[in-house]
């Protein structure tokens, strides 16, 4: 009794979005209390992480412009799943231990929920699972991303009714039709915000002889990146280096190009959501036509998105409040409703 009041008091059940570009933690009761890129410093060729594991997220992300040869800045979860199993060990153990460190440690082992990509596999999952108890989780539960980004946009995923989500992150774009708590039908795919800065590089290099990085084309892409067009189109100076004179230059970009540029990830979106609406079950689409669906993930903030998919599906599209935190929110709104958590899978993290 006593104890379950110390346990209440000090809990720090925590819900997770453990996202390709940036993860986030929501503590039951207190909200979002921390967003950091998903990036890990480790010493080149090596999966030892630097400042004894303590080079993740924001720090690893400090080191960047810092970093020696020796030195690399790796996302361990690239495309959305766990591309290297022991930095995304050092990651969630870091963030998970960073959130703990503020109560008392060790009396109380938090129950987690991680939301994680729909179509993970097995082997995937188990590593997640694995790496939060390692970190000091007492209980894991997995939520799929997609089903997370619905309620944290706030739709009624739990009625008798279909509503329909898509989430654009960096890696996965992941669009689900969601009923009665679970997922109806679904798809993810590996074209989201990345495909469009690496859209963006290659239109660089094609029209305009530029090399330019990965941080230049995504700062293209959200000063003046559209999917359809502007009430006032723009131009942007963008500085690289040319290719053929071997020298650093500036060139003046237009939104238009910018924009033919993306149309090719966009589409593959577009096409990702008609095949997922085509294979809805008729009683189920029919509630789309009024409802539609609703773009979360920081990918839902490119220009005219919204319009370009709506203009495609001929259905009401609208986007998420603050799409960049809707899963997280998602996978507190979970962990803070019986209902929500009941219906969860719980994770088997143990080897063997
Ligand atoms: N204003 C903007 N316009 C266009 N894209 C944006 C904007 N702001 C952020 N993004 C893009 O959103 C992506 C990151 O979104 P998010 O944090 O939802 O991804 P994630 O959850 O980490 O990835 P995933 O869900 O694929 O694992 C990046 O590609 C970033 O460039
Ligand atoms: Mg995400």
């Amino acid at each position: 009794m006593i104890q379950n009041l110390i346990y209440k008091f000090f809990s720090t059940d925590m819900g997770i979005d453990l996202g390709t570009a940036n993860t986030l933690v929501y503590v039951k009761g207190k909200g979002i209390v921390l967003n950091e890129p998903s990036v890990v410093a480790v010493i080149k060729g090596t999966n030892k992480v630097l400042n004894n594991g303590n080079a993740v997220g924001i720090e690893a992300k400090k080191m960047l412009g810092l970093t020696p040869p020796n030195i690399e800045a790796i996302r361990p979860l690239k495309d959305g799943v766990i591309a290297d199993f022991d930095t995304s060990r050092a990651l969630i153990s870091y963030f998970i231990r960073k959130v703990h460190s503020n109560r008392v440690r060790g009396l109380y082992r938090p129950q987690v929920v991680i939301a994680v990509p729909s179509g993970i596999n097995e082997v995937e999952k188990r590593a997640v699972v694995n790496s939060a108890e390692r970190a000091g989780a007492r209980k894991v539960f997995l939520i799929e991303e997609p089903k997370a980004a619905g309620i944290g946009a706030g739709l009624p995923v739990e009625e008798a009714r279909g509503s329909m989500v898509v989430d654009i992150g960096g890696g996965t774009t992941e669009v689900a039709v969601l009923s009665l708590a679970g997922i109806v039908s679904a798809e993810s795919v590996g074209i989201a915000g990345d495909e469009m800065d690496e859209a963006i590089i290659k239109f660089m290099r094609d029209a305009h002889n530029l090399q330019i990085g990965f941080r230049t084309a995504e700062q293209i892409k959200m000063k003046i990146g559209s999917a359809w067009p502007l009430e006032k189109e723009m131009t942007l100076d963008v500085r690289g280096y040319d290719l053929t004179e071997s020298l650093p230059r500036k060139v003046t970009i237009h939104s238009e190009n910018v924009r033919e540029a993306l149309s090719v990830p966009v589409n593959s979106i577009i096409n990702t959501i008609r095949r997922v609406l085509e294979a809805t079950p008729p009683e189920l689409s029919g509630d789309l036509v009024d409802s539609g669906m609703t773009l979360a993930g920081g990918g839902a903030l490119l220009r005219g998105l919204n319009k370009a998919i709506a203009e495609s599906t001929r259905l009401p599209v609208r986007t998420a409040d603050d799409p960049l935190t809707c899963v997280a929110r998602g996978t507190g709104i979970t962990l803070e409703n019986p209902f929500l958590m009941a219906v969860l899978e719980e994770g088997v993290g143990h080897d063997g």
